[in-house]
């Protein structure tokens, strides 16, 4: 197996700093990696989490003007994360969001933030870390759209570009007059250049130069090449559709493990799934909800948005809670969204409880206490909740979209005959096949033996790194030259 060393480019790494499942992944990558033989630094902003997490820093250059300001590009450990850091007060020295100001909107230099990242790795492929060039530049989201583009300005060799989606809803597209700000020549202003319905297109200008182009599942690989699904990007991406694949995202089976989860009141394994009792009680007493486990407690955990599918879950909720079940929702983002559950909680005391916020341990408790997940997304990239609730035996209820099409296999007549099922699909995303989808899992919840059965399935699924790990070293392999 040829050594190859790989340049990962995120706005966002766990356990550094998060706001979605990029983080996750970029964080949880490069060890999955290290198995294939491929050695994985990250280059990411200075935030100030970042800059309290990184250990035996050195600075390996200085940038006298770097969009605005000085800059010094660090590189240093986090924990078992390899780590370029570009630590730039004016663009990265802020409180809270990594993209938003307090007042909820994008912070107005995104622009030139997230050029910074993509200019510094770009150097950085072109030799500027001593001792370190990669073989290839991974590119995650808008955030590092411009990779490619910044290495295709200089001349001589640069390593391979893959680019790649994790949600075609954020695209990163700003004003045109910031071209010359941001160090793209006029002559980049073009359609096969970062020009993009007038304006400056970070993951466009990202997916029409990058070698290789991935998105995080294969039902999503197909979906964003659709007019519905690539929301504006599909045409290019049909006409790159020869370099564009999916590889499914996993979860780091060490951060999810409930046979050792201090964050759960009682860990468990497949093998005494009754233990799970003692954390839905956890569970109902932290959220209010009365103590009853001959309830059916479902459990959400995502952020609030358009993309998610929430609204279904307020509309359907008198049918939801009928028969006494229970539902927890922790979640942060869209205000009216929240407004609305907080009202659903004041509506049925002591059967719903709502968490607004971040709260990884929660998140842990919700997987390991409740019995089934929702997930009843418009679209979903991939997905990484419904991961974690197979592994931790809560049975996901999710929309046949995406990376939740790839995961989840429906407890329909035949897979249950066939003892493979792991949870409940329902397609179209629309109120009634959701109701009929919960409706299906309410009646499998009540045979006991049926319902282990699918708790069993589902963590005994691989739903780690591993393979696609491997998928993604040999995507690497196949893109440099012979
Ligand atoms: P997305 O990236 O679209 O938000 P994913 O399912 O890929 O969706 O990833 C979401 C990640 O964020 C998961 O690790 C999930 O556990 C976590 N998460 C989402 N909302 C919260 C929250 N309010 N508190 C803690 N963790 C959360
Ligand atoms: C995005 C997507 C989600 C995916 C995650 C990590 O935030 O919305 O589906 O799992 O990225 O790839």
């Amino acid at each position: 197996m040829r050594p190859l060393t790989v340049l990962s480019v995120t706005s966002e790494i766990f356990p550094i700093i998060k706001t979605g499942g990029l983080a996750d992944v970029a964080g949880a990558l490069p060890s999955a990696l290290a198995a294939e033989g491929v050695t994985v630094v990250t280059l990411v902003p200075g935030y100030p989490a970042v800059l309290k997490a990184l250990k035996g820093s050195e600075a390996v250059h200085r940038y006298p003007g770097f969009f605005g300001g000085t800059a010094r590009l660090l590189s240093g450990r986090a924990g078992d994360l390899d780590l370029f850091v570009i630590d730039a007060p004016h663009l990265f020295d802020r409180p809270g969001s990594p993209y938003l100001a307090p007042d909820g909107q994008d912070w107005p230099d995104n622009a030139q933030r997230f050029a910074a990242i993509a200019r510094a790795a770009a150097d950085i492929g072109q030799g500027l870390a001593p001792g370190f060039i990669p073989d290839v530049i991974h590119a995650h989201d808008w955030q590092a759209g411009l990779v490619p583009i910044y290495l295709s300005l200089a001349e001589g060799p640069r390593p391979a570009t893959v680019m790649t989606i994790h949600n075609i809803a954020f695209q990163g597209a700003f004003p045109a007059y910031l071209l010359f700000e941001l160090g793209l020549p006029a002559s980049t202003f073009t359609v096969d250049g970062v020009e993009y319905h007038g304006q400056i297109g970070f993951l466009k200008a990202g997916l029409q130069h990058a070698d290789r182009i991935t998105t995080v599942s294969p039902t999503y690989a197909k979906e964003i090449q659709t007019p519905d699904g690539g929301m504006g990007l599909d045409g290019l991406l049909r006409f790159r559709s020869r370099v564009v694949a999916g590889i499914l995202n996993g979860i780091d089976d060490n951060v999810w493990d409930p046979a050792t989860d201090t964050h759960l009141e009682q860990t468990y394994s497949r093998d005494n799934l009754n233990a799970r009792v003692a954390n839905k009680a956890a569970l109902q007493k932290r959220l209010g909800l009365s103590q009853n486990r001959d309830v059916m407690l479902f459990g959400v955990v995502s952020r609030l948005s358009e993309q998610k599918g929430l609204d279904l879950v307020l509309a359907g909720l008198s049918s939801l809670l009928s028969d006494g079940a229970q539902l927890v929702l922790l979640g942060s983002g869209d205000l009216i969204l929240e407004d609305s559950f907080r009202a659903a909680s004041i509506a049925y005391p002591g059967q719903v409880g709502c968490l607004f916020g971040y709260d990884e341990g929660l998140a842990h408790l919700i997987q390991g206490g409740s019995d089934a997940l929702l997930v009843p997304s418009r679209f979903e990239p991939c997905g990484l909740t419904q991961l974690c609730a197979m592994r931790y035996g809560s049975t996901p209820i999710v929309s046949r979209v995406g990376g939740l099409a790839d995961t989840i296999i429906d407890a329909n007549e035949m897979a249950l005959a066939a003892g493979v099922a792991t949870g409940f699909q329902f397609s179209p995303v629309t109120l009634s096949s959701f109701t009929d989808a919960v409706a299906r899992a309410k009646t499998l919840w009540r045979d006991r033996e049926a319902w282990q059965r699918l708790q069993h399935n589902g963590m005994s699924a691989d739903v780690s790194w591993r393979r696609p790990a491997k998928q993604y070293a040999d995507l690497y392999r196949s893109c440099l030259p012979t």
